[in-house]
Order: structure tokens, then C-alpha cells, then sequence
């Protein structure tokens, strides 16, 4: 069978990361999480105090950026900022009250859309984002958009932090929730939206195995499918 692009797009806590690294794993593919590269320029930017309106400063701080993904003994693939592991930083919940404003900086995009591009140009790799099916592969064999009803995204990601230490209730993340998707979908650099030819699926009353098990449907009969001719 032959190897695809398979672009997972969709608002924030809808179970893109989730259902991403479960389909990766089905299918022997690798995960790229372009949310957690957001997050780790963003951890570098507030660490180093980069003014987010100065293009030079954040060109410069860019230049000193290396984003890495490193596979952990659990078969999670981890996020690393200049050689640290820096996972569990960028989940916490002052990266995610500031990577909206990092990821609408139209420098921010041109460096990440490159590497991302690079991470996925031989196939065979699942990717979740924001805009992975409208602007980083467009080409994509499989453009997935997830939604969910803001509430149970909001009691997802509130599990989620507990499971990680951190109670955060639930009117501070619906509010945040709210926010980045505003900014996400508002931004003029690259916004959220479904490109036309993604296919929707709406995760408020299913579960991920039943959502995993739909994206792995879909991506098995595009596997087989002949590639579009150029012309
Ligand atoms: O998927 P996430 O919640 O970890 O993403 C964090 C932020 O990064 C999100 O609010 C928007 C931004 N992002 C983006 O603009 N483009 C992507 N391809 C991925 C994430």
C-alpha cells in the first residue's frame, strides 16, 4: 500500500493529538504534533522576554530555535526545545494563554510551515494542527477537521492537566478554549478553517476509539486508491 499524508485538523481539546498519535501507531506512521512546536517557540519566547511586536527580535530568536521530536520508551513522541525535553512545560497553562498571539506572527509561520513541510515531504506521517490540510500539505491524500461542543472539550482538557498535576477549573478553560478560537480562526496569517475537501467529524458524543477507528477507515481506502494524475 502506499504511503499518505494524513492532515488532522480542528479547534483546540477536540482529541486531534489523541487521535493522531493512535492512528500514527496503527498505521506505522510518525506524529507530528505542529501544536507542540507552537508551544515550544512560545516557551522560548516568554523564557527569553522576546517582544512579540519587534520582527527583528523574534527573526533573531528564531534563528536560535531547534525543534525536535524524540520517541520515549512508551512509544510518545516528545517534544524538544534546543536538545531539552520540554513536554510537560508546554502544556502548562501559561503557554497556552500565550501561543494564539505566537502562532499569529506571520515569521513564526514561515519557520515552522518550513520544517513541517520537511518533517512530511517522504509520507507516510499523521499531522494535527490548524492548518495542516490548507496550507502545509494541501495535497494531503486525507484532510480530516474534528469539532466538538466547547463543553466536553473543556472537561477533556481539564482531565487531561489533572492527569498532569495541574488544577486549572473549568470557567478559566472554557474561557481560554474560547479565546484561542477566536484568534486562531480570526488571524490573517493562515486561519483555522476546514479546507473543502476535508472530511468533518464531530468527536462530542463519540469516543476516541471510535473516532480513531473512522480517520484509520477512511485512511486505508485512500491507501489503495491510484495518486491523482498531474494533468
Ligand atoms: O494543538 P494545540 O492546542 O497544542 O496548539 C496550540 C496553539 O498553536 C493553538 O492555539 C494554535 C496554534 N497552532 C497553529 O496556529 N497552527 C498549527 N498548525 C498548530 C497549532
Amino acid at each position: 500500500m502506499r504511503k499518505i499524508i494524513i492532515a488532522i485538523d480542528g479547534y483546540s481539546a477536540c482529541g486531534k493529538s489523541t487521535t493522531a498519535r493512535a492512528v500514527a501507531r496503527e498505521l506505522n506512521y510518525r506524529y507530528i504534533d505542529t501544536g507542540a512546536m507552537y508551544r515550544a517557540v512560545t516557551l522560548y519566547f516568554l523564557d527569553k522576554h522576546v517582544a512579540l511586536t519587534n520582527p527583528k527580535e523574534v527573526a533573531r530568536a528564531l534563528q536560535e530555535i531547534r525543534i525536535s521530536f524524540v520517541v520515549n520508551s512508551k512509544g510518545n513522541s516528545e517534544a524538544f526545545l534546543n536538545g531539552i525535553n520540554v513536554e510537560k512545560e508546554i502544556r502548562k497553562m501559561r503557554i497556552s494563554e500565550n501561543v494564539s498571539q505566537v502562532s499569529a506572527i506571520r515569521e513564526v509561520r514561515m519557520a515552522l510551515v518550513e520544517q513541517q513541510r520537511k518533517m512530511g515531504k517522504d509520507c507516510g506521517v499523521v499531522m494535527d494542527g490548524r492548518d495542516i490540510g490548507t496550507v502545509v500539505f494541501p495535497q494531503a491524500e486525507l484532510k480530516i477537521f474534528l469539532t466538538a461542543d466547547i463543553l466536553v472539550r473543556a472537561f477533556r482538557r481539564q482531565k487531561e492537566l489533572l492527569e498532569r498535576n495541574d488544577l486549572v477549573d473549568i470557567d478559566t478553560i472554557v474561557e481560554n478554549l474560547k479565546q484561542r478560537d477566536s484568534i486562531d480562526s480570526s488571524r490573517t496569517e493562515s486561519p483555522l478553517r476546514k479546507a473543502e475537501d476535508a472530511t468533518g467529524i464531530d468527536t462530542t458524543h463519540i469516543t476516541i476509539d471510535e473516532q480513531v477507528d473512522e480517520v484509520i477507515r477512511l485512511a486505508l481506502t485512500k491507501m489503495i486508491q491510484q495518486p491523482k494524475s498531474k494533468d
